[in-house]
């Protein structure tokens, strides 16, 4: 990040420096604060905000609250000063724009003002290019990325496995609820007939029974409900909505590995699946040669106890994470750890080919 606040850090050269310093030591030897004295200036210092986010307008227009020191009180994120007040467009490090509210023409790129040398535009999107709009029209404007792709400059994902040590006398019988009701279970928010998804499910149904919520027409779950519902399902159909390199969603995180159920994949291929998740953890649609020995193979697996309990042995080394709830804050606070890292000079002159690689 250095090189994002230089000009204003020379400025401010001398004392600060030696200030920041004296807080990082701080930060890496704790010990120090003790011996210490505290003053003012020192607890200041642990704080420095040396890097300035703006957020140019709220995603889907929800605004959260920027009282205090956001990202260091709520999140544990030193040095990091978050805004949204446009006025401050002069001091930022990063600006950050939600790819939706621009394609939709409700808001639009400052471009008649004159950008701070060091300054990074960062494009933000969680949704697939099959629901981005035209990015064409951004060329040229943006420094970084930031969304679920891992080649993304700001890689967000929309979930992940963080390692747990559950202690022992746990054992894989523990994470596998215990009533199954259901072979199959779907929960589809938005459904269209031209989806992949959709295909392979009026296949799949007529080979293997699948319980469907929502969708306009079936039950709807609601938030609370969801887990709990899908619990009952020996599997669950996570199949994303549109099919993209890294294009891995909250129906893997969230509904599938939390759920308790053993998540069916339609998506990227396996091995894109295999860099975030272990590869007996889910069953791929394309793992097998045709719907009907995928069928036959989740007819025989619920059957087995002992095989099917073998899809959740990830659950006694790891714990699903899903970012779905997570707030628009803690995302934008989380770009300035990654700063410092990020290439110095950086253009996206085609991020339509960025998109679609
Ligand atoms: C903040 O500034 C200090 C001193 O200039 C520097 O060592 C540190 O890397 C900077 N932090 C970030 C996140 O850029
Ligand atoms: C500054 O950091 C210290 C911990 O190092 C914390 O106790 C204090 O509340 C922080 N102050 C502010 C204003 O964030
Ligand atoms: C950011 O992109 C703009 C527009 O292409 C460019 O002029 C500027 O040099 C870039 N800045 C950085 C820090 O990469």
């Amino acid at each position: 990040m250095l090189d994002c606040c230089s000009r204003r850090w020379t400025l401010l050269a001398g004392s600060l420096a030696c200030l920041t310093l004296f807080g990082s030591l701080l930060i890496q030897w704790p010990s120090l604060l003790k011996m210490t004295p505290k003053s003012e200036t020192e607890v200041m210092s642990i704080n420095a905000t040396n890097t300035t986010v703006l957020v140019w307008y709220w995603p889907f227009g929800h605004k959260f609250s920027m009282d205090g020191n956001v990202c260091w009180e709520r999140f544990g994120i030193p040095n990091c000063k978050l805004v949204d007040d446009q006025s401050m467009f002069s001091q930022a490090d990063f600006v950050v724009f939600h790819n939706r509210e621009l394609m939709i023409g409700q808001q639009a790129l400052p471009v008649h003002l004159t950008r701070p040398q060091t300054q990074k535009w960062v494009w933000f999107s969680l949704e697939s290019p099959a629901h981005n709009g035209n990015v064409e029209l951004f060329n040229g404007q943006f420094n970084c990325t930031m969304s679920y792709r891992r080649d993304a400059d700001i890689y967000t994902p929309y979930g992940s496995l963080v390692p747990q040590d559950f202690g022992s006398g746990i054992t894989v019988e523990d994470f596998i609820p215990k009533k199954k009701t259901s072979l199959a279970c779907w929960v589809v928010s938005n459904f269209a007939a031209h989806h992949k998804r959709t295909a392979i499910y009026n296949q799949l149904k007529r080979i293997i029974p699948v319980t469907v919520y929502g969708g306009g027409v079936n039950k709807h779950l609601d938030r609370k409900a969801l887990l709990p519902t899908i619990s009952h399902c020996y599997f669950y159909l996570a199949f994303e909505n549109s099919i993209f390199k890294d294009y891995i969603t909250e129906k893997l995180w969230y509904n599938g590995l939390m759920g308790g159920a053993v998540p069916v994949v339609l998506g990227p291929p396996r091995e894109q699946y295999e860099l975030v998740a272990p590869k007996d953890s889910f069953i791929h649609v394309d793992d097998f040669p045709s719907l009907k020995e995928l069928g036959k193979f989740l007819k025989k697996l619920a059957k087995d106890k002992e095989r099917y309990a073998s899809f959740f042995n990830w659950k006694l080394k790891y714990r699903s994470t899903a970012n779905q709830y997570v707030d628009w804050r803690e995302r934008f606070c989380k770009i300035c750890p990654k700063a410092s890292s990020l290439q110095k000079h950086k253009v996206y002159k085609d991020l339509y080919s960025w998109e679609y690689q």
